[in-house]
This record gives structure tokens, C-alpha cells and sequence, in this order.
């Protein structure tokens, strides 16, 4: 338990230049005070006592505005920096090394029973506001990049930005310029375009028409006795 918290308290001076002594880390860091409620709140829970794990977990909501529900899986040296609004599921399992930053949902999409929440692999970063939603899996040494959706696998060493969230990034390389998804064609707009050039090409065919039709009639010799409508 000592060595969690030493290791804990080492993971806020790794990740956050401003922390300075570790007095005021153990006082004033949130993300700290919500997982040690966590580890907590997990040895009543796989005890089978619920309530009060239940309990631990929404008073430490209260009291840091981060809820982990007590089933989720906890590795070593989660950091989560300012924490308010994150939200962690109860199936949700998290490796180690993890940053997570305020306004993190690690959550279901209502979709799915049993095993509902993604696992989270090793030293990933997973930035404000982003969503992470159902049973998949995020790999080791990614970045999920601010205010993303995630609703598919993630590879190891990939970064995901957007909604829904796609791979911009793999391996240090950039990926998805041959297929750039902010500019997929609209087939709509597409055929809307392809009627107004028909609608264009047909009015002039038609002025064509008119027109040659107006020249015929100019040039036919009015016969005797015909009248001129
Ligand atoms: C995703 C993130 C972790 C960076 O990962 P990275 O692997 O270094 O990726 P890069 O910065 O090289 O960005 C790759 C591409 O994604 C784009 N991108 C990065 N973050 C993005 C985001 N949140 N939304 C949309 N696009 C994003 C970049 O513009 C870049 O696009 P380009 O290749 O067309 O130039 C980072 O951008 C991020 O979101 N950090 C937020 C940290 C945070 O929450 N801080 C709050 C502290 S309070």
C-alpha cells in the first residue's frame, strides 16, 4: 500500500511541471485523493460489499468531482491531472502509466452488457474532454487527443484525434492522407450537383431549339393565302 502511494505521488512530479513539494501534492491534487479512495472503494468491492464501495466511490465524486466506479481496474501510476468530470466505468480495466485529464469519459455506449468499458493500455494519454465508449481496446503508447470520440479499437502507438475519433498518427508517422475524412465526397451534394448541370444542359438545348425553330419559321416563305400565326 506505501509502495502504491509512493509510486502514486512519483507519477504526479513525472507528469506535471507545476508540482512543486510533496506536501501539497498529497493535499491539493484531486487525482490523487480519487484513486486512493478508488483502491479502497475496489478491496470492498471485490469483497462483495457494494454499498459501501458504492458508497466510498460517490463520496470521493463529492468530494474531488471524479467518479471511478469501484469494479473499474486500476493499474499503477494513473495520473489524472485536475480530474473534475471524469468519469470512469465499472468494467472499464486501466494499465499502467496512464494520464488522464479533466472531463475523460471512459464509458459504454449503452449498446452493450457485461464487459462494457474499454481497457486502457499502458503509458497511454488520453487528453481533455475525450470520450472513449465501449468494450474495445486502446494499445500501449497512444494518445487519444483532446475532445475525441473513440469508438473503435486503437492500435498500440497510434494518435486519435476527431469525432469519431480516426488514426492520424502511427508509429511516429502520419497516416490517412490518400483518404482524408474531413473531405469524403457527399453523395447528396454530388447528385444535386450532377441534377443542376442535366437542368443547365437542358435549358440551353431547349434555347437551342427555340432558336432554330424561330430562324425556320423566319426563313419559310409565306404562301399565299396563309396566314401568319
Ligand atoms: C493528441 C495529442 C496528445 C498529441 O499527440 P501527438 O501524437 O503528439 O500528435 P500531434 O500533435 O503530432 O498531432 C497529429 C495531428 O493531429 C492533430 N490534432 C492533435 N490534437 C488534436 C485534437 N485534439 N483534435 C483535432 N486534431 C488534433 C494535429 O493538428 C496534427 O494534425 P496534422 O498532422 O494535420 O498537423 C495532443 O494534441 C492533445 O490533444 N493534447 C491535449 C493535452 C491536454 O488535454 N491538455 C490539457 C491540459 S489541462
Amino acid at each position: 500500500m506505501l509502495r502504491h502511494i509512493r509510486s502514486d505521488i512519483q507519477a504526479v512530479f513525472d507528469n506535471d511541471p507545476a508540482a512543486r513539494s510533496k506536501l501539497e501534492v498529497i493535499i491539493t491534487y484531486s487525482g490523487l485523493h480519487a484513486i486512493w479512495a478508488h483502491r479502497i472503494a475496489h478491496g470492498f468491492y471485490t469483497r462483495g460489499w457494494f454499498a459501501i464501495a458504492r458508497g466510498i466511490s460517490q463520496f470521493s465524486r463529492f468530494m474531488t468531482g471524479i467518479e471511478i466506479h469501484p469494479g473499474a481496474r486500476i493499474g499503477n501510476r494513473l495520473f489524472i491531472d485536475h480530474g473534475m468530470g471524469v468519469v470512469i466505468g465499472e468494467t472499464c480495466e486501466i494499465g499502467d502509466d496512464v494520464v488522464i485529464y479533466q472531463g475523460v469519459t471512459l464509458g459504454g455506449t449503452g449498446k452493450e452488457k457485461g464487459k462494457r468499458h474499454p481497457t486502457i493500455g499502458n503509458n497511454v494519454v488520453i487528453a481533455s474532454g475525450a470520450k472513449v465508449l465501449g468494450s474495445f481496446t486502446v494499445g500501449d503508447n497512444s494518445n487519444i487527443g483532446a475532445n475525441s470520440v473513440v469508438l473503435s479499437p486503437v492500435p498500440e502507438n497510434s494518435t486519435v484525434v476527431g469525432i469519431p475519433g480516426r488514426i492520424v498518427k502511427r508509429n511516429g508517422e502520419r497516416v490517412g492522407d490518400r483518404l482524408d475524412h474531413t473531405k469524403l465526397p457527399d453523395p447528396v451534394v454530388e447528385m444535386l450537383r450532377k441534377m443542376q448541370k442535366e437542368i443547365h444542359d437542358l435549358k440551353h438545348e431547349v434555347q437551342d431549339l427555340r432558336a432554330q425553330a424561330g430562324k425556320s419559321q423566319e426563313k419559310e416563305p409565306v404562301l399565299e393565302g396563309e396566314s401568319v400565326k
